[in-house]
């Protein structure tokens, strides 16, 4: 039987554009898949949008369409960035589809049917003004730790350190930038505990050493309950027999894979049901490291739940950095599919991804010089130079003829030949950089045989000879032509229209190849200089300013929308007095904070800290300014000490280009301290 392999890349947000950094993971899959097809095999790359989830409801409702609308139009851009890049689904297509909505109804049937699900109440962070659920993404205030302004609701990225939404100071909704409120509601939990042993037991064996690691240190500390249950309004699918839930984007993600599978099946007359069940097919995951957890705790259990096979590897790649940093959209690293396209010939990255990507999870760095050195020294000049010298004489001095090979011919071919063994190793273990410096290598000893053999002298004597010669030369390239084919499947198919052979298959390294015509001249490769990629940084760094520009025009319409209606009560048990500045002072390790004591006359005095002093560069100015302080609010201890009230200031989100724009309210310099604001 022939082999049967599924693979799969992690599907992409249909809530933003594909990026270089994406391109690692669906160029090394295209190219795994398109060397498992070389082969013969009988291998199917699947692939979809991920649609659902509160990312890409809030992007809709802020262009004002329709989810479903925003959806449809990444779906065709995405599909467009990887045709153009070379990238080969055998299905591209969406987690907002019939076949997954059904799949993940049958999972979670039989999630439930085997008692693997729980229901409890949790507190969450809701917005009233918008009437939703914010995830802790959508939640930014300051960090209760390091005082750092605009931080998530789950982590800082200043001082890393983590906390609940609820421990954030001034927390604020990001889309309408109201403060929200915590609500309790009922979500459904499937128990990951259930599952530990089989985990465990699938962990060895189907993991790269490294992560087998630490996801067998993730089983040790425990399988916490996962909640897959979200409150709507959520864009996602309804979960069946409950009421305003939907399931969690992440539930129905990885069924997508299946979902894709099913709706090629359907246009290719096979089930995906046998393809998931009949233990015969490999199922390869390829993954970044940021989404381990999900593809190796929590898929693999619901497989396991419904009776599925589960995966036979689930692959991890690191992450991409360019020059040495993470990507970045002010420096212009943050470099589109489409912008890179308007630049640079697609085939380069390819090569280069190919050339740095081992079996390892370890990042790999774009260094924009050692790209450019890496294309022009070894693509262009070894590998493209290989063909073009040789192609290129045969076609014009010798009327494109060639000759059977002769001994030294054939001894040549034979190395070549000799590293398929090798290459198809560490094809076999995903090890592209491993492919690469064998491939390379090759070329060079190509490029030496040519260099020493000289047709283009002996030509002049023995033209017979010199065809020999050239005829080695081209029955070694072919072969090689095998070996990169997958890597740079343009480049190959304009070597087989010049050789006027078949596209080639892994099978033809055996053929004796019968030296044949030689076709017009093809340009393979053009070289890179540096005014190119800095063309590109730039116009990825200008995209980024205009997205900008932009976003700070429309802050300057009345953005914040206004709270819902409140009566005279409400507000009256909100105490507001004039307080007096005493004293000012910067807060050790709060960079965003000042501490205040103030005084509210016969009330006494008061130390609160605010979130100010981005705003106040010389803080000593607050000195005897008369303030609005909320003087009931509950006390808060934070890390520096207690905080007895609150300044009342002004705020607006934080603009692209500035920082958060915040005014301290100021009363008129006669009012006295302690009375009431009404
Ligand atoms: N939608 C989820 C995956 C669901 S799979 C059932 C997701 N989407 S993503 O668009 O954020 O990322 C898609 C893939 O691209 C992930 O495997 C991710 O690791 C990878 N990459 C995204 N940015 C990357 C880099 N900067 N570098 C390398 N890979 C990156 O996660
Ligand atoms: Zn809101």
């Amino acid at each position: 039987m022939t082999r049967r392999i599924l693979v799969t890349s992690a599907l992409p947000y249909a809530n933003g554009s594909i990026h270089i950094g994406h391109l690692v993971e669906y160029l090394q899959t295209d190219i795994w898949v398109r060397y498992l097809k070389l082969r013969g095999y009988d291998a199917r790359y699947f692939c979809a949008d991920d649609t659902h989830g509160t990312p890409v409801m809030i992007r809709a409702m802020k262009e004002g369409i329709e989810p479903e609308a925003l959806i449809e139009r990444m779906h065709a851009e995405h599909v467009r960035d990887f045709a153009d890049f070379g990238i080969e689904f055998d299905n591209y297509y969406s987690t907002h589809s019939p076949e997954n909505e059904r799949w993940a109804g049958l999972f979670y049937e039989r999630l439930k049917q085997g008692g693997h699900l729980d229901r409890r109440s949790v507190e969450q962070t809701y917005c009233e003004h918008d009437r939703i659920f914010l995830p802790d993404r959508l939640v930014r205030g300051i960090c209760p730790r390091c005082g750092a302004a605009d931080q998530y609701g789950d982590s800082c990225e200043q001082c890393n350190a983590t906390y609940e939404p609820t421990e954030l100071v001034d927390p604020r909704c990001s889309i309408c930038g109201q403060t929200p409120v915590r609500k309790t509601t009922e979500h459904i939990f499937v128990k990951l505990a259930h599952f530990e042993d089989m985990l465990r037991e699938w962990t060895r064996g189907h993991l790269q050493p490294e992560v087998a690691n630490y996801v067998g240190r993730w089983i040790e500390e425990g399988l916490r309950d996962w909640d897959i249950s979200r409150d709507g309004p959520y864009f996602g699918f309804p979960i069946p027999g409950e009421e305003n839930k939907y399931f969690y984007v992440w539930l129905d993600a990885p069924i997508g894979y299946i979902a894709s599978s099913d709706n090629w099946c359907q246009q290719h007359g096979c089930s995906a049901d046998e393809l998931w069940k009949d233990g015969q097919t490999e199922i390869v995951h390829i993954i970044g490291k940021d989404i381990v957890y999900f593809h190796t705790l929590f898929w693999p259990a619901m497989l396991h739940a419904a009776g599925l096979s589960l995966p036979t590897a689930v692959h991890v790649h690191g992450f991409l950095r360019v020059e040495g940093e993470k990507m970045s959209k002010s420096r212009g690293t943050f470099i589109s599919a489409r912008t890179y396209l308007a630049h640079l010939d697609p085939q380069c990255l390819r090569y280069y991804y190919a050339a740095k990507l081992s079996d390892r999870p370890e990042d790999i760095d774009l260094v924009f010089e050692d790209f450019i050195n890496r294309v022009n020294a070894e693509l262009v000049n070894k590998l493209a130079n290989l063909y073009s010298r040789n192609l290129k004489f045969v076609h014009k001095q010798l009327g494109g003829r060639l000759e059977g090979l002769d001994e030294q011919g054939r001894a040549l071919v034979a190395e070549a030949r000799a590293a398929a063994g090798e290459i198809a190793a560490a094809y076999e273990r995903r090890d592209l950089a491993a492919v690469v410096l064998r491939i390379s290598q090759l070329a060079e000893r190509g490029n030496l045989f040519m260099q020493t053999a000289e047709p283009w002298k002996v030509a002049r004597e023995d033209e017979q000879r010199a065809r020999a010669i050239c005829a080695a030369a081209a029955g070694f390239g072919l072969i090689l032509a095998i070996y990169l084919k997958p890597i740079l499947p343009g480049m190959v198919a304009r070597i087989e229209r010049m050789m006027k052979v078949e596209p080639l298959s892994w099978q033809d390294i055996e053929r004796e190849w019968e030296a044949a015509e030689i076709g017009e001249f093809e340009r393979l490769a053009e070289r890179l200089d540096r005014g190119q990629v800095d063309a590109l940084v730039e116009a990825s760094r200008e995209e980024f300013e205009q997205q900008a520009g932009a976003a700070v025009e429309t802050e300057t319409e009345p953005a914040v929308p206004l709270a819902p209606e409140c009566t005279i009560e409400d507000f009256a048990r909100v105490d507001m007095r004039v307080a007096e500045v005493l004293e000012v002072s910067e807060v050790e390790g709060a960079s965003k904070l000042l501490r205040l004591k103030l005084s509210l006359g016969p009330l006494g005095e008061r130390q609160v800290f605010a979130g100010i002093r981005e705003a106040y560069p010389e803080p000593q100015k607050l000195l005897g300014r008369k303030v609005v302080c909320v003087a009931n609010l509950k006390p808060r201890k934070m890390r520096f000490g207690l905080s007895e009230g609150m300044v009342c200031a002004s705020s607006a989100p934080e603009s692209a280009k500035g920082g958060p724009r915040i005014r301290v309210l100021a009363a008129d310099a006669d009012a006295r301290p302690g009375d009431r604001i009404s």
